[in-house]
């Protein structure tokens, strides 16, 4: 997996939790596990007891907000916002006392860019689904949403989208996602803007 030019955001988090955990990476079509995060049947298969959920995917199309299909929006809906809810949700029951649950939005929730108002709609969204989330979830369970500026690794592949905004390495973001893990905090956006 580390020779692979996806998993931009996940396998930046899942070599530094791996550090301390032992971490179960779940992709679309490689990892210990694969999961199509738009199928429900496909994630309720896919748990067994854990500790701590960790989402970084999510697919959001990128059009004009007058160009942008019903198709176009749907993807942001099915995937980004409820393949991560639908996760959250299949995930509760497997989930030990105490454990947690991280999932991904990103900076265009504060910031506005070209093409980008499906990926502001729907990272906004996830958030506060967190937001509201914490408040009810059983067993003492923990959920947070890490908000990662551009990262590094991906200036290559959406630099020209994003002018004027400081990319941050993958490692760097990562870390956010460990403050979710192993920290205290629930109901809380984590931004890591450069
Ligand atoms: N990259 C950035 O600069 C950046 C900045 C802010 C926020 N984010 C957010 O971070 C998240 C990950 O972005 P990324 O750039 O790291 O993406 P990426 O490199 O394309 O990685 C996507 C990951 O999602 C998995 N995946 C794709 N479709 C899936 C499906 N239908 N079901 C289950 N898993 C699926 C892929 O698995 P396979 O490899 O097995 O297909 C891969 O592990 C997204 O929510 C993105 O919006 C990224």
């Amino acid at each position: 997996m580390t020779s692979s030019p996806r998993l931009i955001n996940a396998l930046a988090v899942s070599e530094l939790l791996a550090q301390d955990h032992d971490v179960i990476r779940v992709g679309h079509t490689q990892g210990d596990a694969t999961v199509d995060i738009h199928d429900k049947a496909s994630i309720e298969v896919l748990f067994a007891k854990i500790d701590a959920l960790v989402v970084a995917t999510g697919n959001v199309a990128f059009n004009s907000v007058t160009q942008m299909s019903d198709e176009g929006w749907q993807v942001g809906l099915n995937s980004k916002l409820m393949g991560q809810i639908n996760l959250t949700r299949a995930a509760i029951p497997y989930l030990n006392e105490k454990g947690s649950i991280t999932l991904t939005s990103g900076i265009l929730s504060d910031e506005s860019i070209n093409w980008g108002t499906s990926a502001s709609t729907i990272n906004g969204a996830v958030e506060h689904f967190v937001k509201a989330a914490a408040c009810e979830l059983p067993k003492g369970l923990r959920i947070n949403v890490v908000s990662p500026t551009l990262l590094e690794e991906s200036v290559p592949k959406y630099g020209v989208f994003f002018p004027g905004f400081v990319p941050v390495p993958g490692a760097t973001v990562a870390q956010a996602y460990k403050k979710s893990v192993q920290g205290v905090q629930t109901g809380q956006i984590f931004k890591v803007f450069g």
